[in-house]
């Protein structure tokens, strides 16, 4: 796991730093909402002991090294829109797993392509890594355009890799290698 130390990205209009307590009552608003959490693969969360838990398991995270996930705040205001995470940390390979979620009064502004940006540069300048993978449903039509915006290639196809919501959901794999990010 690499040692993952505090650290701030600023871009033209986002602050991407790591989360705390502090960001449990907005990290609920997000995930509480069911148009966000469509595609998380996970039901809505109805209890802000749910963000709680999950703060709590962002923290260890950074702390034990298996995940980077920023908060992403509006430089603007300092509002906590979203995060945005690298984890599933391979590295002898130097490749991990992409995440992401925005609150959906945010979304189509073009923020989650600026947010993953930074990230992308951090994952590839701090922590030295190869390759970046992200899967994702393919009807979740704006994460995959988000994707291809930033330089990931379309990769592969798992169909029926998940159930939620009632159904088996198909997954469409990208990932993002150093040399194309270098090339574009
Ligand atoms: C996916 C998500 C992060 C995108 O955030 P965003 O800030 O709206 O993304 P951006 O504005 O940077 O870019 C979205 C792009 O997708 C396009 N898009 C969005 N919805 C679309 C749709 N239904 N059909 C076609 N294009 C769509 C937008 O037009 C934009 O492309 P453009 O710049 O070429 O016009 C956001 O919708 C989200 O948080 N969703 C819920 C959580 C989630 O699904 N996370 C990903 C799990 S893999």
């Amino acid at each position: 796991m690499p040692e993952l130390k505090p650290v701030i990205l600023t871009t033209e209009r986002l602050r991407l730093r790591w989360m705390t307590e502090a960001d449990i009552p907005a990290h609920y608003a997000i995930f509480s909402d069911h148009d966000v959490a469509r595609y998380w693969s996970r039901e809505p969360w109805t209890d802000i002991a749910q963000a709680e838990e999950s703060i709590k398991t962002i923290l260890a995270a950074h702390a034990d090294g298996s995940e980077a996930r920023f908060g992403i705040e509006l430089l603007s205001t300092g509002e906590l829109i979203g995060n945005v995470g690298l984890h599933h940390f391979f590295e002898q390979n130097r490749r991990c797993e992409i995440g992401y979620a925005l609150g959906s009064r945010h979304w189509g502004q073009g923020y989650a392509t600026e947010a993953l940006r930074a990230a992308i540069q951090y994952g590839f300048d701090a922590l030295n890594l190869n390759r970046i993978e992200a899967d994702i449903d393919p009807r979740n039509v704006g994460s995959g355009r988000v994707l291809e915006k930033v330089g990931f290639r379309k990769e592969g196809f798992m169909p029926e890799r998940w159930f939620v919501f009632g159904e088996f959901a198909d997954t469409v794999n990208y990932g993002l290698l150093k040399r194309y990010w270098d090339e574009a």
